[in-house]
C-alpha cells in the first residue's frame, strides 16, 4: 500500500547506529525539508528518558556526529522527537508505546536497529500493541540472523505481522551513491553492456578494506566474523549489481528479480578458493595497533579477513572469477570494484615492438568516488625505434563532476525511501536467503576441513595466501 509515513518509530534509539547515522540523517532530511512537515519521530530503548531527556541525548549525538555547517535546523528538528522507554521483551510495555505513537494520519514507519534476539519479541509486541496494521511498514537493520536457518526464523517472525511489501531489509551499501551509480554506468551507457560478459572480461575484483579493528563491538563481531559481517550482505550485493542482467525498469521488482537470479548462480566454493586471516599487532599509518586477540581479551578462531574466488554458473559469466576480499586492520580504507577486460584478440602493434595492456574499469566507492577507465594510447613521438604504447586513465572524480549536489550519507536515502515506501534499495527475502545459502556452504566447508584463520600483521593486505589465491590464476590484486 502506498503512503508516506507521518510517524517514525525508532527502536534502538539510544544505540550507536542511531547516534552516528540515524539521528544525523533525519536531521539533515529535516533541514532540507525532505520529510513531511508533520513527521513525528518516536524513539524507544531501555534507557528511562522522558521526551526532554531524549532530546538532550539526541542533541549531544548531533553535536558529536554532524558537521557544524549542517546543524542549522537542529533546534526545530529536536522538536519532532519524543521518547518512550521500553524493554522490548516485555509485551505489556507495548500498550504505552502505542499510546505514545498515537494515530498517524497517513501511516507509520518502524525502524528496528536492535539485537537480532529482540526481533521476535518486538514483532510480537508490535502486534499485541496494535502497531502492525496495514498502514505500518518496518525497516530491519542487520544482522538478520547468522545462517540461513536463523535468518528464516527471523523472516518468518516478521512475515507473521508484515507482508513482504511492507518489509524493508536494510543493506546500507545500497544507499551509497556510487553503488547506485553502478546501475547508471552499466545501463545508461551503450559502451559497456556489449562487453560485459565472459568473452570480454577476464575477471572482477571487489575489495572492501578497512583500517578499523573491533571498535568495541566485541560481543557482536566475534560471533560473526568477516564472512558474515561483510561478504554475506554488502559484498554480495555489490557482486549482484555488477553481474546481473539488465532489468527492464528501475523499480523494486525488476531490479531485485535480476539480483536474486545472480545470487542463485553462485557456485559453491572449494576450500582452496577461500583464505581467512586474523590480524596480529602491527601498525597502521605509523600508529601501533594491538592484535585481534588482545582487543578481544582471549584467543578466538573468528576471521577478520577473508578472500574468496567466486564463480557464477551462468551463460554470461562462465569461467570469469569474481575475487572478493575484505578485512579489518588493512593498510587503508578502500572500497572498490575492478573490472579487468581481456586483451585485444590480435595486436597490430606487436611487430612494432609495442605491447597492449588490457583495459580496466575501476569503480572506487570509498574513500573517494571515482570511475577510472584505463585505455591504451600512443606515446607521442616519431617512432623511429618502434611504436610505444602506454595505458592512460580516463578519470571521472565524482566530487569534481558533481560539485553542486549535496553529498548524502547512505542512511539519508534509505530512511527517506522507508518513509515514502520505495523498496528498490532494500533487500528482498529471497535475496537474503540466496546469500545465506552460499555463505553457509563456505562455513560448512571450513568446518569440514578444519580451516582456521592464518595470522596477518595489522597494516598488511592480509595473509600471503590471499596473494597466492589470485596469482594461481595469473591475477594480481589491485593495489
Ligand atoms: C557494517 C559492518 O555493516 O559495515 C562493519 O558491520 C563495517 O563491521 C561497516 O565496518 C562498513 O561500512 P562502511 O559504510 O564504513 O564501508
Amino acid at each position: 500500500m502506498s503512503f508516506t509515513a507521518d510517524r517514525l518509530l525508532l527502536f534502538g534509539a539510544t544505540g550507536d547506529l542511531a547516534q552516528r547515522m540515524l539521528l544525523p540523517s533525519l536531521c539533515a532530511l529535516h533541514a532540507d525539508k525532505l520529510v513531511p512537515d508533520d513527521l513525528e519521530i518516536v524513539g524507544t530503548a531501555r534507557q528511562p528518558f522522558d521526551d526532554a531527556g531524549y532530546r538532550n541525548f539526541a542533541r549531544e549525538a548531533l553535536e558529536k556526529f554532524m558537521p557544524p555547517e549542517r546543524r542549522g535546523s537542529m533546534a526545530t528538528f529536536l522538536n519532532r522527537l519524543t521518547y518512550q522507554p521500553l524493554d522490548a521483551n516485555d509485551i505489556a510495555g507495548y500498550a504505552a508505546l502505542a499510546e505514545k505513537v498515537g494515530q498517524p494520519s497517513q501511516g507509520l514507519a518502524i525502524f528496528l536497529s536492535t539485537a537480532p534476539n529482540l526481533f521476535e519479541p518486538t514483532i510480537a509486541g508490535l502486534t499485541a500493541g496494535g502497531l502492525a496494521g496495514s498502514t505500518t511498514r518496518i525497516g530491519l537493520e542487520k544482522p538478520l540472523g547468522t545462517s540461513l536457518e536463523t535468518s528464516r526464523e527471523i523472516n518468518d517472525a516478521v512475515a507473521r505481522a508484515f507482508p513482504e511489501d511492507r518489509t524493508f531489509r536494510i543493506d546500507h551499501y545500497l544507499g551509497k551513491e556510487t553503488v547506485q551509480n553502478l546501475l547508471a554506468l552499466r545501463f545508461a551507457n551503450i559502451m559497456f553492456e556489449p562487453l560485459w560478459n565472459a568473452a570480454h572480461i577476464d575477471h572482477v575484483q571487489i575489495t572492501v578494506a578497512e583500517t578499523v579493528g573491533l571498535e568495541g563491538r566485541v560481543g557482536f563481531y566475534d560471533g560473526a566474523g568477516a564472512l558474515r559481517d561483510m561478504v554475506q550482505n554488502h559484498m554480495l550485493q555489490l557482486l549482484a549489481l555488477v553481474a546481473m542482467e539488465p532489468p527492464a525498469n528501475f523499480n523494486a521488482t525488476a531490479i531485485r528479480d535480476e539480483k536474486v537470479k545472480v545470487l542463485r548462480t553462485l557456485r559453491q566454493v572449494t576450500p582452496d578458493e577461500t583464505v581467512t586471516g586474523q590480524y596480529r599487532a602491527g601498525a597502521i599509518g605509523g600508529q601501533p595497533v594491538p592484535g585481534y586477540d588482545e582487543e578481544l581479551g582471549k584467543d578466538s578462531d573468528t576471521e577478520t579477513f577473508v578472500a574468496i574466488k567466486a564463480h557464477l554458473d551462468n551463460w554470461r559469466w562462465k569461467g570469469v572469477p569474481f575475487y572478493l576480499r575484505t578485512g579489518k586492520r588493512l593498510p587503508e580504507r578502500r572500497t572498490e570494484i575492478v573490472v579487468q577486460f581481456r586483451n585485444v584478440p590480435h595486436s597490430i602493434f606487436a611487430g612494432k615492438g609495442a605491447q597492449t595492456v588490457p583495459n580496466q574499469l575501476l569503480i572506487s566507492l570509498q574513500p573517494h568516488e571515482d570511475i577510472r577507465l584505463s585505455l591504451m594510447a600512443k606515446v607521442p613521438g616519431l617512432d623511429r625505434d618502434g611504436i610505444r604504447l602506454r595505458s592512460v586513465p580516463l578519470d571521472i572524480a565524482m566530487d569534481d563532476a558533481f560539485a553542486g549536489p549535496t553529498k548524502r550519507i547512505a542512511y539519508e536515502r534509505l530512511l527517506l525511501d522507508l518513509i515514502e515506501g520505495d523498496q528498490t534499495l532494500f533487500v528482498r527475502r529471497d535475496e537474503v536467503e540466496a546469500q545465506w545459502e552460499w555463505i553457509d556452504g563456505i562455513r560448512a566447508s571450513w568446518a569440514g576441513n578444519g580451516v582456521t584463520p592464518k595470522n596477518y600483521t595489522a597494516g598488511s593486505w592480509g595473509p600471503s595466501a590471499a596473494i597466492a589465491l589470485t596469482e594461481r590464476g595469473g591475477v594480481t590484486w589491485h593495489e
